[in-house]
């Protein structure tokens, strides 16, 4: 029987001692194939609703047809981020607010994520500020809420540069191991590194209570507000743009996914993202010597990534010597995990009580009747795409 492409769970897969990469539906991939509390860490960008559409795919959860609708399918990932995070380690959500089309106010996106995670043992544990610059905002967004002209000639209708919002959630229980930076910090990510004369003094320091390089970094990263991220440090991405995309993918910048891998995770770590894109996540985590698992739905984005990863290792061997010599020398692997692979290539064609149920099991819980599974499906907006 021929497959149909849309409704296989895995399209592609690279599988390597580093990362494990899927191309397929997160919603599927996550519960199939990750384990309980297995991930010490995830960092990602989930879809802004429909601010920008990735692509055609009915899966695409930038396509939902209702705000209400993404937010309960995004519920059912989180409540998977919940079971496969390990007790105390974190999920780091990186999102904004969405404006509302016609100039109609703006979406407290960051607020209803906070919400959602609080019901599945994901505790709010507070937000870094990005600040971004207006006049980039305005050229990008074409905004005329931000456009000078306009509040010349009437300011009430002008808007702000919306911050991005990195949320901290941390999963209930104790860390078991403690995320420990036994050597105080000595990587820094930003456009305003540290001061020269700290780095020459107090680089391979070792009393950590007068480590005043250390103590710099961490202040900053602690900080609620990141004055200097830079904006142009993302991954090639402007390849691997579709013909059924509006716009461009908009990647993560490296100096925030850095941060959050240097502040919340150990080497040797596994690191998860669900929306890999062209794999910004994956990329940091495995230059930092951690490991990464990824998942996409966009096969152009998938095949990006691929391309990406393939110079994770070299990132910082030109600047910096060998970091993974340097992190891993003294210490036992963290993490001895298994990726795993998918073998499911059949047609997912549900037959329950012979109601015929051409669907995913997106949104569907283990403990549902096969009514409240046909409720969920005809609700669904996968179900009125097909
Ligand atoms: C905000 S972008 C993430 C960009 C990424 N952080 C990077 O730096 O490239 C969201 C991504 O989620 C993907 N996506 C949307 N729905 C998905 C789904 N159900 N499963 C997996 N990926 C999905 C989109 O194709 C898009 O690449």
């Amino acid at each position: 029987m021929a497959l149909n492409k849309e409704k296989e769970m895995v399209i592609k897969q690279v599988i390597t001692e580093d990362y494990a990469v899927y191309n397929g539906d997160s919603m599927e991939v996550i519960p199939e194939l990750i384990e309980d509390k297995s991930i010490h860490l995830s960092v990602y960008s989930p879809p802004f609703f429909d601010l920008y559409q990735y692509s055609s795919s009915p899966r695409d959860m930038s396509n939902c047809k209702s705000y209400e609708g993404f937010m309960e399918n995004y519920e059912f990932l989180v409540k998977e981020i919940s079971r496969i995070t390990m007790p105390g380690r974190h999920s780091i959500v990186h999102c904004m607010d969405i404006p509302i089309k016609g100039g109609n106010g703006f979406i407290d996106y960051p607020g209803d994520i906070i919400s959602m995670h609080a019901k599945h043992d994901l505790v709010y544990s507070g937000r870094r500020c990005v600040w971004k610059e207006p006049y980039r905002i305005a050229r990008r967004t074409m905004s005329i809420g931000l456009k000078h002209a306009q509040v010349i000639k009437d300011a009430s209708i002008c808007n702000v540069a919306g911050a991005d919002y990195i949320l901290d959630f941390r999963k209930k229980g104790d860390s078991d191991p403690p995320i420990s930076h036994s050597k105080g910090f000595s990587e820094y990510s930003g456009s305003n590194p540290p001061p020269q004369d700290l780095v020459d003094k107090y680089s391979g320091w070792e009393d950590n209570r007068t480590n005043r390089l250390s103590h710099w970094i961490f202040r900053h990263l602690a900080s609620s507000v990141w004055m200097d991220i830079n904006i142009d440090s993302v991954l090639a991405y402007k390849a691997a743009r579709g013909s059924d995309e509006e716009k461009h993918v908009c990647p993560l910048q490296l100096d925030v996914i850095d941060r959050c891998i240097d502040y919340w995770s150990n080497p040797g770590e596994i690191v998860l993202t669900p929306f890999m894109g062209v794999g910004s996540e994956v990329y940091s985590a495995i230059s930092k010597g951690r490991r990464g698992i990824g998942i996409e739905l966009k096969e152009t984005y998938f095949n990006q990534a691929i391309r990406n990863l393939k110079h994770a290792k070299d990132r910082y061997l030109k600047t910096q010597g060998d970091l993974f010599a340097k992190e891993n020398s003294d210490t036992e692997p963290a993490s001895t995990h298994k990726f795993r692979t998918c073998k499911r290539k059949e047609e997912i064609n549900y037959k329950e009580g012979g109601i015929k149920l051409n669907h995913c099991n997106l949104g569907w819980d283990l403990t549902m009747s096969v009514e409240e599974k046909v409720d969920r499906c005809n609700r669904c907006f996968y179900y009125s795409a097909n």
